[in-house]
């Protein structure tokens, strides 16, 4: 859950000054770790949940939602009125979410998507206050080019991973690096998007579709 951005003294001192999470939450956390599961974690946790509270959200398309970590605390930020898409190539991830979500009283505003991501974006009516994008890495840019469509004017597009370990700094990466590089490039370059790298954890793209 910790990345390798920050100095690490300040990495242990961002994630020690975070109040306890819930059973559920903590419960999550101590599987993704013993699982190598990777969960944006709670310090990001909480920046997806202020983007969620500040911006009134009340529709969240995330792409790559694994046990449902990042799907709870958006839920939980937009409360009865809002609702999630959890999208996961994977069954038996979703599967173990929604177990997760019973136990947190979350079904009724999170509908479980399996499959590509990208696909159920497309087969998804309407658009959203925020779309998140979390899928495997060379997958970014398709990612990126099908979320932009579905996303409101106003909206949010939170990416995370997006310093990659700090590997972005480097040229002739393997393809996940290259990828990101990409990414980072074109959502820089569009005159659509503002958007700005949070240099949380793993790095965390904020942007703002104009
Ligand atoms: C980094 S994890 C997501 C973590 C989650 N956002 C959280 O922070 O709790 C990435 C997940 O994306 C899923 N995934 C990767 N590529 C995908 C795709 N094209 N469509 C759907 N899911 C995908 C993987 O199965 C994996 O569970």
């Amino acid at each position: 859950m910790t990345g390798t951005i920050l100095n690490p003294k300040i990495e242990k001192y961002l994630n020690d000054i975070l109040p306890k999470r819930d059973s559920l939450l903590a419960e999550m956390e101590k599987l993704a770790n013993r699982r190598d599961i990777p969960i944006i974690g709670p310090a990001c946790g909480r920046l997806l949940y202020l983007l969620a509270k500040i911006s009134g959200a009340k529709r969240v398309f995330e792409m790559g939602s694994a046990i449902g970590y990042s799907t709870i605390w958006w839920a939980r930020a937009m409360g009865p009125q809002g609702h999630v898409y959890y999208t996961d190539g994977d069954a038996s991830n979703a599967r173990r979410a929604r177990e997760y979500f019973i136990r947190g009283g979350l079904e009724r505003r999170i509908t479980i998507l399996v499959g590509d991501a990208m696909k159920s974006l497309q087969k998804t009516p309407g658009k959203f206050d925020i779309i998140m994008i979390d899928v495997d890495k060379p997958q970014y840019i398709d990612a990126l080019n099908a979320a932009l469509p579905k996303l409101r004017k106003g909206g949010l597009l939170v990416t995370d991973n997006t310093l990659w370990s700090g590997k972005v700094v480097n040229r002739g990466g393997d393809e996940s690096t290259r990828t990101i590089q990409k990414f980072n490039n074109k959502v820089y370059g569009k005159p659509t998007l503002y958007p700005v790298i949070v240099p949380l954890r793993d790095g965390v793209t904020v942007a703002q579709k104009l």
